[in-house]
């Protein structure tokens, strides 16, 4: 007799339970995707201990009548897909067949569902993928599936499962991301205790982020949007016997880019507050990722992240959805062209945004310290091995459950910037005017005022919860935090009026947005950094001759390195030649750069180049190279800190950084300019 067997429809839908529902959230996941594809305008989403007892999801799309009620539950049985063709233009969310008879498998289900056009409605109880009961049942249009003791019958799984509350946090962030993308839909998610979510539909995305997460968040992010029509389509052409000559050429249709991006100062230590969906469709992409951290290169530090709800829309054809059991991969058909769509309109709208800083936020902008836009731990797709999109997909299972490092506790509502502990050292003996301050014990106390915790208003003015969000009005709100981002943008540098520096370090100015503070270090930095990468294209990088070579020593395999870089090296003006085997004679470097600085930059620059691959492979790495040294350059060339600077000089610095493409950061990523807003400044002293 053979070994082989044909595995029962009860063991095959219990493996593709295993790839599809793994925990509570990728249930809701998978259900709430079904109420989308049926058209539905409310969704409520219940769950009980963490989703482990009971998760019900109530829909009014278009429901089932009780021949595909029953079909539903079979394994391969969709509506969404006929042919093979079909493949290759999902427009729905699902379209494997696979989700109901896999959730069925591993728990005791009902479902209620009505069209609202046949007499009755169809009850049905399954549990272990067995059918107990099915009646008929007076219900309104739309469908209801509870979901009970999910893995009851798997314990192996159920073992995997996390406390209730990470587990309602994971049930949580999808419900948010699935009410972020629609905007115009009511969802409701309710723990037995209490309401979590309750978004009723609202006409914009930046309300609903308002209705979420508050008006703190909504105030960090900026609006980007951008269109590119399709040059061709990504489908391979279809050969000369298929192709109709009467048809005329279909238009390949455009990419789309919708979302928010992160002002520079808001940075995330992961990628988890990065949210990127096609088509409508959450997904994790490493190609996309690396657009976004591509175009914040130099505007924020490498290590940090920004957030970013990335809406990107393109013809169904363009991408293609089938990769992966859970629906959380995709492959795009022109990836190279998407890549730098999503890379060059976000710069493109960083550019031209130049947002400027707050004072406070900025005080709270450490990465670890920013406001959690979504609890990290809930941030991992229901579906993938671990919300770190590189992780390898066969990650070990206990380290998956591994509580993460960077996790914090739960919450919903918007964080306040946290108080500052003790006093800036903000006092009228630490100004330097050469002109004279008039009475600068005065404005050295008001302005030691200004930056008292105590001062700021008090914590409900600024961070509504989410019960009083029910009521508030979010488009007037919108509209005033639209208004404030609006009016705090860097374009006014070059007009702001110095009045001196501070522990001969930092300029102030004032302008008609408010009180500056200007870093003259890094301000001078990112002038100086965009001006060597301006002038190494045009091969105009202005060198000095050395008066007597300087010899750098360095370690044997820094040469090695150093041979690595030089040709960059010397088109950023310098002359470099070996002086015995492990010395090096600089007899030029680039204007500005002397002395210690430059030996120190030359051992940072073969220090941070000593970690990339062999042979730089792409042009990815060459470029990175090249603003690496560039920044290296202008952060050893730059006007350090304290030193004193004549108005005459300020002004100057102020103007030219104001020329600059991101006035907002350093190369490195730290604030260049720091406002104090009118606002923020009436605020503080009780007058609005
Ligand atoms: N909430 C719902 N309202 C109306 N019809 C539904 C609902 N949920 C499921 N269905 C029907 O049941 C079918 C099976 O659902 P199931 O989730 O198993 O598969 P699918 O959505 O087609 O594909 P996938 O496995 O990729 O999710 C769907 O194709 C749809 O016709
Ligand atoms: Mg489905």
């Amino acid at each position: 007799m053979g070994r082989i067997r044909i595995l029962s429809d009860q063991v095959a839908n219990q493996i593709a339970a295993g790839e599809v529902v793994d925990r509570p959230a990728s249930v809701v996941k998978e259900l709430l995707e079904n109420s989308l594809d049926a058209g539905a305008q409310r969704v409520r989403v219940e769950v009980e201990a963490g989703g482990r007892r009971l998760i019900r999801i109530s829909d009014d799309g278009h429901g089932m009548n009780r021949d595909d009620a029953l079909l539903a539950f079979e394994r391969h049985a969709t509506s969404k897909l006929r042919t093979a063709d079909d493949l290759l233009s999902i427009s729905t969310l699902g379209f494997r067949g696979e989700a109901l008879p896999s959730i069925a498998s591993v728990a005791r289900v009902t479902l209620e569902t009505a069209t609202g056009e046949d007499p009755a409605g169809t009850r049905m109880e399954i549990a272990g993928g067995k059918i107990l009961h099915v009646d008929d049942a007076a219900l309104p249009r739309g469908t209801t599936i509870a979901v009970a003791d999910l893995f009851f019958n798997t314990p192996a799984r159920r073992k995997f499962l996390r406390a209730e509350s990470t587990e309602l946090a994971h049930v949580t962030a999808l419900v948010t991301h699935y009410a972020l993308v629609h905007p115009e839909m009511h969802f409701e998610l309710l723990s037995a205790t209490h309401t979590i979510v309750s978004a009723p539909p609202v006409a914009r995305t930046a309300e609903r982020i308002y209705q979420i997460f508050g008006k703190d968040t909504l105030a960090q992010l900026l609006p980007v949007a951008a269109e590119l029509p399709l040059a061709r389509a990504g489908l391979p052409a279809p050969p000369p016997w298929k192709v109709d000559p009467d048809e005329p050429l279909r238009d390949p249709g455009a990419l789309r880019l919708t979302g928010f991006y992160s002002k520079p100062e808001l940075q995330k230590l992961n990628r988890n507050s990065i949210y990127i969906f096609v088509n409508k469709r959450l997904i994790r992409d490493r190609l996309l990722l690396h657009a976004i951290t591509e175009a914040y290169r130099n505007v924020i530090p490498p290590t940090s992240f920004p957030v970013v709800l990335l809406f990107l829309e393109m013809p169904p054809e363009e991408v293609d959805v089938n990769v992966h059991p859970a629906k959380t991969e995709v492959r795009f058909r022109q990836q190279g062209l998407i890549h730098d769509f999503v890379r060059d309109s976000l710069r493109t709208a960083l550019v031209k945004a130049r947002p400027a800083a707050g004072f406070l936020a900025a005080l709270d902008a450490s990465p670890a310290a920013s406001p959690s836009l979504m609890p990290p731990a809930t941030s991992p797709l229901p579906g993938s091995p671990d919300s770190e999109p590189f992780a390898q997909p066969d990650s070990d299972p206990a380290e998956f459950a591994a509580p993460r490092a960077d996790a914090a506790p739960f919450q919903l509502t918007p964080r306040l910037p946290s108080p500052v502990p003790g006093k800036l050292p903000f006092t009228a003996q630490n100004f330097n005017h050469p002109g004279g301050w008039g009475d600068q014990k005065a404005w050295g106390e008001a302005a030691a005022a200004l930056f008292q915790p105590s001062t700021l208003p008090p914590a409900g003015d600024c961070s509504p919860n989410l019960a009083d969000l029910a009521n508030a009005n979010p488009a007037a709100e919108t509209a005033q935090v639209e208004a404030e981002q609006a009016a705090a943008n860097l374009n006014h540098l070059g007009s702001l009026r110095p009045l001196g520096q501070l522990r001969e370090s930092f300029i102030l100015a004032t302008g008609e947005d408010g009180l500056w503070i200007i870093d003259q270090h890094v301000a001078h930095e990112r002038v100086l950094f965009e001006k060597i990468l301006r002038d190494r294209q045009v091969e105009k990088v202005q060198r000095q001759r050395l008066l007597m070579p300087m010899l750098v020593e360095l370690k044997p395999w820094q040469m090695i390195v150093f041979a690595r870089i030089a040709e960059e090296l010397e088109l950023n003006g310098f002359e470099v030649e070996p002086f015995g085997p492990q010395t090096l004679a600089v007899k030029a470097a680039p204007v500005g750069l002397e002395g210690a600085a430059l030996e120190r930059m030359l051992t940072e620059v073969i220090e941070q180049s000593s970690s990339d691959s062999e042979e730089p492979k792409q042009n990815e790495d060459l470029a990175a190279m090249r603003t690496r040294i560039a920044a290296s350059i202008a952060c050893h060339s730059a006007i350090k800190i304290n030193t004193p600077l004549d108005p005459v000089r300020m002004e100057w610095l102020l103007l030219e950084l104001a020329k600059t493409s991101h006035p907002t950061s350093c190369p490195h990523g730290r604030p260049i300019a720091l406002l104090y807003s009118w606002k923020e400044i009436q605020r503080a002293f009780h007058r609005i």
